[in-house]
């Protein structure tokens, strides 16, 4: 493969450490800008971070109008509610602070302030990426979890309410102009979700790494992402005021996230196929399906080689069977589930589950070909 084409960016700004959300407020003044839009959404607003983040930039002279209306599966509503607001006070840049969706929905309230509504014209599946200039104003991202890695993407996703369906629009001019990975903005997060997000950077690391492509920049950052996370997540699970295990996890996250541009696999797959039929967690389907998939994917020659040469870097023997299984001991060590049982899958409902995760995008890179019968065979033995 080193002889054939491939497209590799890797171009986000970041301002890493505690203290980068206060100093990012000083680059945008810099930056000669006066008033934006903050898009957050409620549960943050209950723990005072919008606050607390406004007030470095009043500190700066600046005006942060907030917006939070922002639902966790977002809809275009959400997105013309911000977007009017955005125009109607004038604001001249967009500061994302949240998870994946004000992160996502302050992408699309950016596309409108220079293109014209409705969403449904931008939908990647339909070529609306093709419509989307780089005349956008500035978006400042900055994540309060450790996992998404939604601040260096160049997608977003929302409901439209006229299809009722998940809608991808993506640009490569979507991306964060800067994003901020200011641990003390993730420590409010709760343990459970502290590791089931951080499953989620992990899984992105392991699956980008896994795929069989030739992609030497981001296999660099998906080991160093892998090895982050499962060094770290146990301790920011642990002790979430732990400033260093959590600025690990923001790196590893946004790691996870450059490094997935070389693709995911089956594990997301079924992980869509469990949110969308059972309304699961993202991050915890993940780690459900986790050890079966890579069970699965040791069945490929190549897979076996790079897991077993994660064995030294986890400190276990470079085996990949004894691999996978320190990865089932690092799940269970921070109280995630290694089987489907708590999900309450219906096996009537398996066939209509593994046909959605063969249709799901990332499943066709799977490093082991995915035919009829695995996604089942893969439930099936953890039911
Ligand atoms: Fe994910």
């Amino acid at each position: 493969m080193p002889t054939s084409r491939h497209t590799w960016s890797f171009p986000t700004h970041i301002e890493y450490g505690p203290g980068a959300v206060k100093d990012l407020a000083g680059i945008v003044k810099q930056a000669g800008l006066k008033k934006g839009l903050l898009v957050t959404d409620k549960g943050l607003e209950k723990v005072g971070l919008p606050n607390a983040l406004s007030q470095h930039f009043t500190n700066e002279g600046m005006e942060l109008l907030t917006f939070s209306n922002v639902k966790s599966n977002p809809t275009d509503d959400n997105v013309y509610a911000g977007s009017k607001l955005y125009k109607e006070s004038g604001a001249e840049f967009i500061v994302a602070l949240g998870g994946g969706s004000p992160i996502d929905v302050a992408k699309v309230i950016k596309l409108l302030a220079t293109h014209e509504g409705p969403l449904e014209q931008y939908d990647d599946m339909k070529g609306g990426s093709n419509l989307i200039k780089n005349n956008m104003p500035p978006v400042y991202a900055i994540p309060t979890t450790a996992g998404t890695g939604s601040e260096v993407g160049r997608s977003s996703v929302i409901t439209l309410k006229s299809t009722n369906k998940k809608t991808i629009i993506f640009s490569p001019y979507f991306m964060p102009t800067i994003a901020a990975l200011d641990p003390e903005y993730t420590v409010s997060l709760p343990p459970k979700l502290t590791a089931a997000t951080g499953v989620d950077a992990f899984v992105h690391n392991i699956e980008a790494y896994l795929i069989d492509d030739f992609h030497p920049f981001a296999d660099g950052l998906a080991k160093e992402g892998i090895l982050r996370s499962f060094k770290n997540l146990p301790t920011a699970v642990k002790n979430g005021q732990d400033i260093a295990a959590r600025g690990e996890m923001l790196v590893a996250s946004s790691m996870g996230a450059t490094a997935f541009q070389k693709g995911l696999g089956v594990n997301h797959s079924i992980a869509h196929a469990l949110g969308v039929f059972y309304d699961t967690h993202h991050g915890l389907a993940n780690a459900s399906v986790l050890v079966e998939v890579l069970k699965f994917n040791l069945g490929n020659e190549i897979v076996r080689n790079k897991m077993a040469a994660l064995g030294e870097m986890f400190g276990s023997k470079n085996d990949a069977d004894a691999v996978v299984e320190t990865i089932k001991d690092w799940l269970l060590s921070i109280d995630m589930p290694t089987d489907v049982k708590g999900i309450g899958i219906k096996t009537e409902d398996l066939p209509a589950i593994e046909e959605y995760a063969l249709e799901d995008p990332c499943c066709p890179m799977n490093p082991q070909k995915v035919e009829k019968g695995d996604v089942t065979r893969i439930l099936q033995n953890i039911l």
